[in-house]
């Protein structure tokens, strides 16, 4: 399972015994080194950036660190160890040996599956392309990058799938994906979220709490997948998301952390106060929690989705941990709550669990995003403070199935277009929010400074000191 180094594009699938996609992905190449450069982070192509870079699939130690400049990033094409006489887990071929070839009959949906996928990688690096400008750290910029050339790897993964299993029109959606824009009027990327902006660090802590989070529980359904070279993809995929997850919330932790600090210093409660202390106040970052939450669930899709049962009965996509679940892995007869508005109220309603499978991820996803909330709000509590952040109840600000055009209050109350007007400053980051921690963002690049408004972290990437240093600028 070693990776070969020695070719333009590491990997350990044997692309010098496959010379056909060999050639399809160095053909590849200079167009998604055209992407990176355009798209990639702005201003820092040259600079040399602490970074790990894969060199094994191992669990342990599949990474190496070293300075790199981002352009020459050996993104490379990495699957999970083959398992031995795996067998599909579940749907219809349950118990079937897994596909190492895509079956005729879902071709197309597969192809759909890699191509939505494959389009929140790239996204992803476009909406964060202007944030090394302002990083409040040379710690953080690492960590930002990182995350970026990850992203880049990621649409490799994909790539790699679409070259290899999927002929003339794998190798056109492979284009399109380097042409998508995030935000452009014409040609956006595929998913709401995608084309959201991520303007300022808060949001960018959110983005990779929340956002990356779905990719792991995308991922996670993913990796159930009958058709193997996709499940050993997404399981590798995962090892690094988890690193995306961490700078999101260790990102928002030390932003709290700093500003209770302030808090209790100075013995002020009120926002407009801590504001000219250059902290974030702990309702602004609630209103951004609100914000990224719930766009973010919306990205599951809708609660009851005809698609999602046929994804699952064909094979293609299971539900998080689906091999650890008790259950038949059919699902034919068993049902599952989903909420509703009737009368003015969000009430319950079963109906067939195979058709609720977007609403199942959702609700994993939320179990598992409380968490981090929880730890958040320990450093409040650490500090004495009586504020706690809460998770948005999941009908709140949607705009994909049963809510959309609904409105609902963070704690889950039906309300008029009246009431939310009047409220929904209080719970949605503003225009005056986001001017506000925009004008924090400067951009403090000294090895081991750190912004007044974020906290340095307690340990630096690979046990690095906190004042290593990460970025050498050239
Ligand atoms: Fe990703
Ligand atoms: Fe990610």
């Amino acid at each position: 399972m070693d990776v070969d180094y020695d070719g333009l594009i590491p990997n350990n699938v044997g692309l010098n015994q496959d010379l056909a996609v060999k050639k399809a992905l160095e053909s590849w190449h200079p167009g998604y080194l055209d992407w990176w450069n355009d798209m990639g982070p702005e201003g820092f192509q040259d600079a040399l950036v602490y970074l790990r870079t894969a060199v094994s699939v191992d669990p342990k130690g599949w990474a190496k660190f070293g300075y790199v400049k981002m352009p020459d990033y050996k993104w490379g094409v990495l699957l999970a160890p083959a398992v031995e006489g795996r067998t599909i887990p579940f749907g219809k071929h349950k118990g079937e040996p897994a596909w190492q070839e895509v079956p005729g009959e879902y071709r197309a949906m597969l192809r759909r599956l890699l191509v939505i996928q494959g389009d929140t990688e790239p996204a992803s690096v476009e909406q964060q392309r202007h944030l090394g400008n302002t990083a409040p750290s040379q710690y953080d910029l690492r960590n930002l990058f990182q995350v970026n050339v990850e992203e880049g790897r990621h649409l490799w993964a994909m790539v790699y799938l679409l070259h290899k299993h999927f002929g003339r029109d794998g190798r056109e959606e492979a284009e399109a994906l380097l042409e998508r824009r995030s935000g452009d009027a014409d040609n956006p990327r595929i998913l709401g979220a995608f084309n959201e902006e991520t303007p300022d660090w808060l949001a960018f802590y959110m983005f990779t709490y929340f956002t990356d989070r779905d990719g792991k529980f995308q991922l996670n359904a993913l990796a159930e997948s009958g058709f193997d070279p996709l499940a050993r993809t997404t399981k590798f995929m995962l090892t690094e998301e988890a690193h995306h997850m961490f700078v999101g919330e260790s990102g928002v932790s030390r932003t709290i952390q700093r500003t209770c600090q302030v808090m209790k210093e100075t013995g002020l409660e009120d926002p407009a106060e801590l504001r000219k202390l250059g902290v974030i106040d702990l309702p602004t970052i609630q209103r951004y929690l609100n914000f990224h939450y719930s766009v973010t669930i919306d990205l599951f899709g809708a609660d009851q989705s005809s698609n999602a049962a046929i994804f699952y009965s064909s094979g293609l996509k299971g539900r998080y941990e689906e091999t650890k679940r008790g259950d038949d892995h059919l699902l034919k007869g068993d049902g599952y709550k989903i909420l509703e508005v009737k009368d003015g109220m969000l009430v319950e309603k079963e109906v067939p669990m195979l058709n609720a499978l977007n609403e199942v991820l959702r609700d994993d996803f939320i179990k598992d995003s409380a968490g981090g909330i929880g730890r958040w709000n320990k450093v409040i509590e650490k500090a004495g403070l009586a504020f706690r952040l809460t998770l948005p109840h999941k009908a709140f600000n949607r705009h994909i199935g049963t809510f959309a055009g609904v409105r609902v209050s963070p704690e889950g109350r039906v309300l008029s277009e009246t009431e939310w007007q009047l409220n929904i400053n209080h719970w949605l980051a503003t225009e005056e929010d986001r001017a506000y921690v925009a004008s924090l963002m400067g951009r403090v690049v000294e090895t081991g400074k750190y912004a007044n408004w974020i906290a340095p972290p307690a340990i630096g990437i690979n046990k690095q000191p906190v004042d290593f240093e990460y970025i050498r600028f050239n």
